[in-house]
């Protein structure tokens, strides 16, 4: 039964995913049953959406707490007085946007974040705009043949990826080194721990090869996969105004901010909210 709240207005972003929360002002406290009511819609639409949401950091905080606990970011420093929230920037004079490629945030670690937040701060006139794809149906919209296939499998998930590092290159430009590289292996299909439905969880950003086979042997298959996955019709588009406040299910979503908007500046700040091992 679709989730609903006398609190807020459900409004869905596409068919597949993405739903704007309207009503709540997230700088109010919230009661326990606004949280269970949000959480909900969170889990029934994979983004959930609000708009004008004017947070200090210590506001913006306080509402992550409420939903989880958040978590450090390996290879940008966070805030000064508030390391669990990162600047996701691109400045004007820079070519390449933070993440900006199809991806789930740190599937390298092992125990990649369940939720990821963006707070936007300043955004483009136009462009800057997040993709966000529904790994359910990904999964769902398999042959039963691949499905088998692919089920008993487990992949390499690698943070150094040539296309994803670079992705990185001007925000880690300004930052003390760090470990270089982070790799863990995850099941390609995975079991959501608090829906039970399977998702597909391979994405271009991150996934290396399939354990007990070579990068070569692999790469059909997750070919096929990565343009599967990324359709259409399994995905929704954000367009960004200062102030939204988008929280997406980082187990069973991909996302992919658009690089458009060269000369501009656009800075969102993230929290991630921790999450278990992938089974
Ligand atoms: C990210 O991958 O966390 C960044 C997403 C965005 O900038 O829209």
């Amino acid at each position: 039964m679709a989730v609903s709240s006398p609190r807020f207005e459900v409004r869905p972003l596409s068919a597949a995913i993405g739903a704007e929360l309207i009503g709540l002002d997230l700088t109010q406290p919230l009661t326990d049953d606004d949280i269970r009511d949000v959480r909900a819609a969170w889990l029934e639409h994979l983004v959930v959406v609000f708009r004008d949401q004017g947070l200090t950091s210590e506001q913006y905080l306080a509402f992550a707490r409420r939903l989880g606990e958040p978590g450090h970011y390996p290879f940008v420093a966070g805030l000064n007085e508030h390391p669990e929230i990162i600047a996701v920037e691109k400045l004007p004079g820079e070519r390449n946007n933070f993440g900006g490629i199809w991806h789930t945030d740190t599937a390298y670690l092992p125990q990649p974040p369940s939720a990821s937040m963006l707070l936007a701060r300043v955004v483009p006139p136009e462009g800057g705009d997040t993709e966000f794809a529904n790994m359910y149906e990904a999964y769902e919209t398999l042959s039963p043949e691949l499905k088998a296939t692919l089920e008993p499998l487990q992949a390499r998930q690698c943070s150094a990826l040539a296309d994803v590092s670079r992705t990185r290159s001007d925000r880690v430009a300004h930052e003390a080194p760090k470990k270089q590289s982070f790799e863990a292996t995850h099941p390609v299909v995975r079991t959501h721990p608090e829906t039970g439905r399977k998702s597909l969880y391979v994405n271009v950003a991150h996934t290396s090869h399939f354990e007990g086979q070579t990068q070569e042997e692999s790469k059909p298959v997750l070919q096929e996969l990565f343009a599967h996955q990324v359709q259409p019709q399994f995905t929704c588009r954000l367009r960004w105004e200062v102030g939204t406040l988008a929280i997406w299910d980082n187990r069973c979503t991909l996302h992919n901010p658009i690089n458009d908007y060269h000369g501009h500046h656009r800075l969102m700040h993230r929290i991630t909210l921790n999450g278990d091992t992938p089974t």
